[in-house]
């Protein structure tokens, strides 16, 4: 191995700046040369990639977001759009390619393993919905957004004797708002993975009030049959009959953008050194990630063909917990 790029892809997460420093300077402090790609996978099939030094990734580990930019790409998706990606490297005669990104992005990288291209993946994704990593970079930054936007609206909630549905990232996965809801008492909890009844949701809340409670809140996953926006129109509809009134907000984004936790900057800077540990063995095809807080690697194949489920030891907690 002589010379290593890195890339990040797919939806930014708090730590990729802290995993790209660990991987260049690991890199580095084994007399490899290393380069960044800019803009993801985009970056690679336009050949847009940077040499880089220790000084580079300098002054980064504290930020959110990536310095090397990131993207979806579409054409990456394609067989050509990924030959073009693997003939720029070789034309800068990169022997070696790491991908740090969650599901869609580590599609990218098992494709450029199966054309035969040395590839490592680095588990990186807010949503915690990708196989092999029990938790990934981002993650917990994002959590600790979500939870403390939680523990705002319970403030101005108990203030007004109103209902508050907070909607959190998680496409296909419910684990922020699980984890979210648990971590700030919230009364209910709607994932992508659990059929819910908005009539059962507003007799939980009913309960709460009956019960005394000054305010009940409504962690729902953006994924969710129900959303924000549909429960919103539910509640609204039978306000009434139901006896109390909501407001919804939408997180969004503002869960991507934080400073990233301790944690997380630990997380990154031990997968960025993982996975130049993983290149120097001649294990290609796989993903670094987390398990038993051991650093390990599971064969991108395994991770591309597995969906990873939600604890429902978690999900039953909540329910006694609210
Ligand atoms: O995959 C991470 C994620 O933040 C999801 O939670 C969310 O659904 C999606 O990305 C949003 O993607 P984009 O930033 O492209 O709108």
């Amino acid at each position: 191995m002589k010379k290593v790029a890195v890339l990040t892809s797919g939806g930014d997460a708090p730590g990729m700046n802290a995993a790209i420093r660990s991987s260049i300077r690991c890199g580095i402090a084994k007399g490899w040369e290393m380069y960044g790609v800019r803009n993801g996978y985009a970056g690679l099939i336009s050949g847009n990639i940077i040499p880089m030094g220790t000084r580079d990734v300098g002054g980064i580990i504290q930020k959110g977001g990536t310095i090397l930019g990131s993207a979806r790409c579409l054409e990456f998706k394609t067989e050509g759009g990924r030959l073009k990606g693997v003939r720029c490297l070789r034309q800068e005669g990169i022997d070696a390619l790491i991908v740090i990104g969650g599901n869609g992005s580590q599609t990218g990288s098992y494709y450029l393993h199966k054309l035969g291209y040395p590839v490592v993946g680095i588990a990186s994704t807010i949503d915690n919905d990708l196989y092999g990593s029990e938790i990934a970079i981002g993650v917990d930054t994002a959590l600790n957004i979500a939870l403390e936007a939680l523990d705002r609206l319970k403030v101005t909630a108990s203030s007004h004797q109103r209902a508050f549905l907070l909607e959190v990232m998680g496409r296909n996965c419910g684990y922020l708002a699980l984890m979210a809801g648990i971590a700030g008492g919230a009364e209910a909890i709607l994932v992508p993975e659990v059929e819910s009844d908005p009539e059962e949701i507003a007799e939980t809340l009913r309960e709460a009030y009956e019960h005394g409670k000054a305010h009940a809140i409504i962690v729902v996953a953006e994924g969710a049959k129900y959303n924000a926006s549909k429960l919103t129109t539910f509640f609204e509809k039978h306000e009434e009959r139901l006896g109390f009134k909501v407001r919804s907000t939408i997180l969004g984004h503002v869960q991507r953008g934080g400073v990233p936790s301790a944690f997380d900057r630990i997380l990154a800077s031990r997968f960025g050194s993982g996975a130049i540990i993983a290149l120097e063995r001649g294990e290609f095809g796989v993903l670094v990630g987390l398990s038993e807080n051991q650093v390990k690697t599971t064969p991108l194949e395994e991770v591309v063909s597995n969906k990873k489920q939600l604890n429902m030891d978690m999900f039953k907690l909540a329910r006694i917990l609210d």
